[in-house]
C-alpha cells in the first residue's frame, strides 16, 4: 500500500493539497496549463491517467472536453467519481494501473498530471507505462507527464534523513471538520533514485490533544533528464516541449513537465 491507496488519505487529499499549494503565487496554474493542452490537442478525446480525486479531469470536463480517467487507487477514483456525480457530469472514471490498462478506444491526448508518473518506482515500470499509453493514443497523439530531476542539495538533505525524522509540513481541516497536522520524512537512495518515506497525520481535538495518528508510506522515483530522453525515444515518442513549471518557463533542474508526441 502506498499513500494514496488509503481511504483516509483519499478523503483528505483535496483538503491538505489546497493548504500545501496556498503559498504559491497562483495555486491554480496547473489547471490553466492542462486546459491549454486540452484545447490544443484534446479534440479527439482525453484520458487522465492517475487522475487522483479528479482535479484536472473535472476541470477539463466542466470546460466541455471529452475526457475519461483512471487511478490505481480505488479510494482516489471513488472520490473523483462522487465529485463528478455531484457536478452532474457523466464520466468514465475507474481504477486501473497505468503500466497495464485496457481501454476500448484511443485518445488524442493523454495526461499524467502533477506527480503521477513519479510513482512508478523502476525504469521497467516507467517503460511499461509509456508502452501501454502508446497503445491508447491516436496517430501523433500527445502525452504529458512530470518528473523530478535528482537535485544534489535536496539529495544530500534526504540522504541524511531517516524514515521517522518528521518535519511539520502543514496544518489543515480534514474532511470531517477536524484539525490535522501533516508531517513527512523523506529519505533518498542514489542507487535506485527512490525517495521513500512516511507521511504522518495527527488528528487533534478542540483542546489540541492528539486523538489519532496515522502513518502512511510513500515512494517516488527521481529520473535524470537524459534518462527520460532515452526512455522517450526508446518507447517511440518525440519531445515537443519541456517546461520548468505550469507557466511554460524553460526547463529547470528540479521539476520537468514533458509534452511528447507519438512518432
Ligand atoms: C499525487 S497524485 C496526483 C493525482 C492527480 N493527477 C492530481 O493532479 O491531483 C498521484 C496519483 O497517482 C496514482 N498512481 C500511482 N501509481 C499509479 C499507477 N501505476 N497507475 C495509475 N495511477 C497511479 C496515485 O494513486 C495517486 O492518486
Amino acid at each position: 500500500m502506498d499513500l494514496h491507496d488509503y481511504e483516509d488519505v483519499a478523503m483528505n487529499y483535496d483538503h491538505y493539497l489546497s493548504v500545501m499549494y496556498s503559498g504559491n503565487a497562483n495555486p491554480e496554474d496547473f489547471k490553466a496549463f492542462y486546459l491549454g493542452l486540452a484545447n490544443e490537442y484534446g479534440k479527439e478525446g482525453i484520458i487522465d491517467i492517475a487522475c487522483g480525486t479528479g482535479a484536472v479531469l473535472l476541470h477539463l470536463a466542466e470546460n466541455g472536453h471529452d475526457i475519461s480517467g483512471f487511478d490505481l487507487s480505488e479510494a482516489m477514483a471513488n472520490v473523483a467519481k462522487k465529485k463528478a456525480e455531484k457536478l452532474g457530469l457523466k464520466l468514465q472514471i475507474y481504477s486501473a494501473d497505468m503500466t497495464n490498462f485496457r481501454f476500448d478506444r484511443k485518445f488524442s491526448l493523454a495526461i499524467i498530471a502533477r506527480s503521477g508518473f513519479m510513482h512508478l518506482t523502476t525504469p521497467e515500470l516507467q517503460r511499461k507505462a509509456l508502452m501501454c499509453i502508446r497503445e491508447h493514443l491516436l496517430p501523433e497523439g500527445i502525452l504529458t507527464l512530470n518528473t523530478f530531476v535528482p537535485n544534489v542539495s535536496l539529495q544530500f538533505e534526504q540522504m541524511n534523513t531517516t524514515v521517522d525524522d518528521y518535519t511539520l509540513r502543514l496544518e489543515y481541516t480534514n474532511y470531517q471538520g477536524k484539525c490535522e497536522r501533516l508531517y513527512n520524512a523523506i529519505t533518498y537512495d542514489p542507487l535506485t533514485q527512490l525517495m521513500s518515506g512516511n507521511w504522518k497525520f495527527e488528528t487533534l481535538d478542540d483542546n489540541g490533544t492528539i486523538i489519532d495518528t496515522r502513518i502512511r508510506p510513500l515512494k517516488m522515483r527521481q529520473t535524470t533528464k537524459m534518462e527520460m530522453e532515452y526512455l522517450i525515444e526508446l518507447c517511440g515518442y518525440e519531445i515537443i516541449n519541456v517546461y520548468g513549471d505550469y507557466n511554460r518557463t524553460p526547463a529547470s533542474d528540479k521539476n520537468l513537465i514533458w509534452v511528447l508526441r507519438l512518432k
